[in-house]
């Protein structure tokens, strides 16, 4: 999720489940979270490369492309046109918070609402926007809405899933941020060829997500989990029945109505998730949201069509370009959901690693070559190597840090503090994608094509954490992780010596306790 993982099977007991309509609908759920922030990550990139934009709210970027002066590097270096994109992020991490607590409160059902209508008003104010105010405050809208909409819909749907398609779920939220992305480049490339008003159609059409989840909350019903959470077992047990598509039931419900009961035990799931037997999984959460964002893939998803265009490709070949690898980032997210689980999750990010270090260092070498401050003439031939070069890092990126920044995660922490350490994840990864957001064309401009080896530096460094510090979880059941995984780790396992029972006893809980229903 991006936005927000999936949290996995809460145990190994498999309960009787049909792949009923409303489980569907759910997938489509999916599908309208997920597309919606993707589209929300690659609208804005398009849409401040083009000149009618920015004359109407930045005329002194419109400037800076036009005029000779300048270095290439630092045409659009302009924090303004930096907090349009990354206003969104901060709005969203801190809407993550009011997010934790309706969705534990009011429900799941209702918090996608809430996001819904913020994203609709966003969406509005933008497509409608008159001056650089408008603009932002949409974008701070539909930032609101990620955050509500990233905590609620993976939720939503690891709890309305069948216990066996929850894993892939988890994947296939990040794949409709990949296809959000991939159609807002498409929309992106027809709407630039419109005199005057193509950019309030880019903006606009993120609509069409954002009605799709506000009619898709109105149509669902709430999670068993979450109405039985509060207080609510009568009609919890209604839709467990609806959802499940039989009447067997009762073992599933008397589970759900235990986690209930266990989860609210614990009182500070945030306090809890600061003891030190939770450690390691606490320092790979937030290690992993760093290094995901410092791999530098938001640079490209951001700002490919402006890169481009800073690069000397032409406004056609830019937006065009942008489209080639959003279209690399979708497929090579379907690659990862087929071999995650065969070839585990380590080999998948250090062989990513390896590509994306030399994918950097070719890029930065071309461009340190012919992209000069005043000649930005890349030529055919060496356009087409940054194109692939881009490409390979993209692809390395999508079937590996990608979406294991999001499932490792959801997948490692303990129950009593699997949805708060969830809630953490989220925070994190939207807040250094708001640093990247609101930094990135200054860094391009100041350390021109070094850049690329600056990232290439966070690669090394992630790669020898990985090495060293993120064990294997392939094939591991979620309630065994502290036995088999952090156990036996060569570095983890001090943490887990003085396993002492601080109140909450780990295993005796496991296979009652679901975890995703208790932010
Ligand atoms: C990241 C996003 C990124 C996307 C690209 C996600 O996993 O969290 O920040 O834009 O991947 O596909």
């Amino acid at each position: 999720m991006a936005g927000g993982g999936m949290v996995a099977s809460s145990g190994g007991t498999e309960f009787e489940a049909k792949i009923t309509p409303i489980v569907i609908i759910s997938c489509i759920m999916a599908a309208t979270g997920g597309l919606m922030f993707g589209y929300d990550v690659g609208v804005s990139g398009g849409v401040t490369s083009m000149d009618d934009f920015l004359k109407k709210f930045f005329p002194v970027v419109y400037r800076k492309t036009q005029a000779e002066e300048d270095s290439n590097y630092c045409k659009y270096d302009n924090q303004g046109l930096q907090l349009f994109t990354s206003s969104l992020y901060l709005a969203g991490l801190t809407a993550t918070f009011f997010a934790s607590y309706t969705t534990r409160r009011l429900g799941r059902r209702v918090t996608m609402l809430i996001a819904g209508i913020f994203f609709i008003i966003g969406v509005v104010l933008n497509a409608a926007a008159q001056d650089l105010a408008m603009l932002i405050a949409g974008r701070i809208l539909l930032g609101c809405g990620v955050g509500f909409a990233n905590q609620a819909v993976p939720l939503f749907l690891s709890e309305i899933a069948p216990t066996r398609i929850r894993g892939g779920l988890n994947i296939l939220f990040q794949l409709n941020v990949t296809i959000g992305i991939l159609f807002a480049n498409i929309v992106n490339y027809f709407t630039a060829k419109i005199d005057g008003w193509g950019w309030r159609l880019s903006l606009g059409l993120a609509g069409i997500p954002a009605v799709l989840l506000t009619i898709g909350a109105l149509l669902v019903v709430d999670t068993p989990n979450s109405l039985i959470e509060r207080g609510k077992l009568d009609e919890g047990k209604a839709v467990l029945r609806k959802i499940r598509g039989t009447d067997k039931i009762e073992p599933e419900f008397l589970e759900l109505v235990e986690a209930s009961r266990v989860a609210k035990e614990v009182k500070h799931p945030f306090r809890n998730l600061l003891m030190r037997r939770n450690r390691p999984q606490l320092v790979i959460a937030v290690a992993l949201q760093i290094f995901q964002q410092c791999t530098g893939i938001n640079a490209i998803m951001f700002y490919a069509p402006v890169l481009f265009s800073t690069l000397g490709f032409k406004d056609n070949a830019s937006l065009y370009s942008a489209v080639i690898t959003g279209a690399v980032n979708v497929l090579s997210t379907v690659v990862s959901i087929y071999v995650v689980d065969k070839l585990g999750r380590r080999i998948l990010l250090l062989e990513a690693g390896v590509q994306m270090f030399i994918a950097q260092i070719i890029i930065a070498i071309v461009l340190g070559i012919k992209v000069t401050d005043h000649s930005d003439n890349l030529g055919t031939a060496y356009a087409v190597i940054v194109v692939v070069m881009i490409c390979t890092f993209v692809s390395a990126f999508a079937w590996s840090w990608g979406p294991l920044g999001w499932l490792i995660p959801s997948e490692t922490f303990p129950l009593e503090t699997r949805s708060a350490g969830q809630s953490v994840t989220v925070c994190v990864n939207l807040l250094f994608t708001f640093v990247i957001a609101q930094a990135f064309l200054s860094m391009l401009c100041h350390f021109k094509y070094g850049i690329f080896l600056f990232f290439s530096g966070w690669v090394l460094i992630m790669s020898i954490f990985v090495v060293f510090l993120v064990p294997e979880t392939k094939n591991v059941p979620i309630e065994e992780m502290t036995e088999r995984v952090w156990k036996q780790h060569w570095f983890w396992k001090r943490f887990m010596e003085d396993d002492v029972d601080d109140g909450f006893k780990k295993n005796g809980h496991a296979k009652v306790f679901d975890p995703v229903s208790h932010l």
